[in-house]
């Protein structure tokens, strides 16, 4: 095929007009240093939507003063209180689920607290994030109905380290039960709400081996199975999704005991986290020099080896694959911006458009075992996809990321095998390109690349068996720099273009990646 094309550009030669607009695609056919395989044939495997989730902590401004600005005193325009500019920027992601109250906090939030007459409420102290009180006046019916309104599943997180097995076994009665069944669905009642809202997705614990309670192995796990027994009934008839606490850190161990010593009945998942950081010295999330960059982009590779290396202990005790591992905390860590809306607040750069494509690229790669992720966090909180200020809402180049993958959804994975370049840089040597692949319900193969390369393009080769296209579109999200971003006074200085540098031909296609660009592109048959 490149042998044929090239052959078209020979007899060219002697037009140097029509030479000059052909050399782009001669190079393209010529000189591309990387290869991917994929192959169609081998689609089996979904790619669980729920991998497209996010986090909503109670952390600086993103509820209060973030996605919550009340239902009074507000100009604001709102439904119950959430901003609508930020419901509908989550609905266009089509966002699946919503992790919440945290986080650390979920480990001092006591939930009967925060329901009932909002004057009524007793405020909590985060002491999580800040020492400032909050009046709780955003509680569990505020987010079950939230997530109701966007469509997505709620992801409730138990509060294990200073709560009780009671107080959660009550919450899952609350959440969860037939009406008139409890004196707590009387309760839900009472406040409001008649149906139930059926929860599946139920945390227990957070860090436990960190500010969860810097528990042992061992301790966690009785304590664990107390939790998961008593908040569901003895033969699970609630149905429901119960995740254990995994490492944040290559602690290989951790997964080896939980998944030894909890018996098959009493687990549904395993969450991990991982940061992409350098805990020594986090940097600025904007004013960031390469070095910096690339110490961020190796951390943010790290993903593939910590899933990796977690699903080969999972695969030793549960070969089928039946629990889950839920990556529910990810994303780029930096030093929060002074005096902007508390703690963890940061700006969002291409930089964090790259750390999304990248991950959720490995997330994609990796759906036999992954089946949930939440991304931290969604508002002026870490890696948000959205920033708030006053009336003022923008959406990040993460946010845009987040919109073009989100074609990946309950699609099935097309298998990529990946020959990349690359990027040398000091004492670092990384990979450049990332890719994942999948084919869509109408038929649609949808393949995301990453080129983490600040300098170079990578000029891409791309053979697909089991699959012939008959067209092909394209979007790009790139910029000049990898510290641009966008801000309340220009926020659109990062956002998708078209992509046009492409030649397909039959199974055969041929791209050409600028510096530092997230491409996703469309194929049809
Ligand atoms: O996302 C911020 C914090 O990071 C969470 O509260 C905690 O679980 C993790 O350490």
């Amino acid at each position: 095929m490149i042998n044929s094309d090239s052959n078209n550009c020979n007899t060219l030669k002697m037009k140097k007009l029509i030479i000059t607009l052909l050399l782009g695609s001669c190079l393209l056919l010529s000189e591309a240093q990387n290869k991917v395989y994929l192959n169609a044939d081998s689609a089996k495997t979904k790619i669980s939507k729920h991998i497209y989730g996010h986090f909503a902590e109670h952390v600086g401004g993103n509820i209060y003063g973030g996605m919550y600005v009340g239902e009074e005193n507000t100009t604001i325009p709102h439904t119950n209180g959430v901003r609508n500019d930020v419901i509908k920027a989550l609905q266009d992601l089509h966002i699946p689920n919503l992790r919440w109250p945290g986080g650390c906090f979920a480990d001092t939030y006591h939930w009967k607290d925060a329901i009932g007459q909002k004057s009524e409420r007793k405020p909590i102290e985060n002491m999580s994030w800040g020492n400032y009180r909050e009046d709780n006046s955003f509680g569990t019916n505020e987010f079950l109905n939230l997530c109701e309104l966007l469509g997505a599943e709620p992801y409730l997180a138990v509060n294990m380290n200073s709560g009780t097995v009671q107080e959660a076994v009550e919450w899952v009665q609350y959440a969860n039960h037939a009406n008139g069944t409890s004196y707590l669905t009387d309760l839900r009642k009472k406040n409001g709400r008649d149906t139930p809202w059926k929860v599946t997705f139920w945390g227990i614990g957070n860090e436990s081996w960190d500010c969860g309670g810097h528990m042992t192995a061992d301790y966690y796990i009785n304590l664990y199975k107390r939790y998961a027994t008593a908040m569901t009934s003895y033969f699970n008839s609630e149905n429901l999704f119960r995740i254990a606490v995994g490492p944040g850190f290559p602690d290989y161990d951790w997964t080896e005991t939980i998944m030894r010593d909890v018996p098959a009945r009493r687990i549904e998942g395993l969450s991990i986290h991982h940061y992409a950081v350098n805990w020594d010295h986090k940097s600025s999330s904007y004013e960031f020099n390469d070095e910096e960059y690339y110490t961020t982009m190796k951390s943010a590779w790290f993903m593939d080896e910590f899933i990796t290396k977690n699903c080969e202990v999972m695969d030793k005790y549960d070969p089928e694959k039946r629990v889950a591992l839920i990556v529910d905390e990810w994303g780029g860590w930096y030093d929060p911006i002074p005096n902007v809306k508390g703690a963890l607040y940061q700006q969002n750069t291409i930089r964090d458009a790259l750390i999304a494509g990248l991950t959720l690229n490995i997330f994609n790669n990796h759906a036999d075992r992954v089946r949930m992720a939440n991304l931290a966090q969604t508002v002026n909180a870490l890696q948000s996809v959205i920033l708030t200020q006053d009336e003022k809402m923008i959406l990040t180049p993460t946010y845009h990321v987040m919109e073009m993958y989100k074609v990946h959804q309950d699609a099935l994975l097309v298998p990529a095998n990946v020959i990349s370049e690359d990027v040398v840089r000091n004492d670092k040597k990384l990979q450049a390109l990332s890719v994942s692949a999948s084919i869509d319900e109408s038929g649609k193969m949808h393949i995301s690349l990453t080129n983490i390369d600040n300098k170079n393009n990578q000029k891409v080769e791309i053979e697909i068996e089991g699959y012939t296209p008959k067209n092909v579109t394209g979007r790009m999200l790139t910029s000049t720099k990898i510290q641009d971003h966008n801000t309340f006074d220009s926020p659109e200085k990062v956002v998708p273009s078209d992509f046009n540098e492409t030649k397909l031909s039959k199974n055969n296609l041929i791209i050409n990646m600028p510096p530092n660009s997230v491409v996703v592109l469309e194929l049809d048959k």
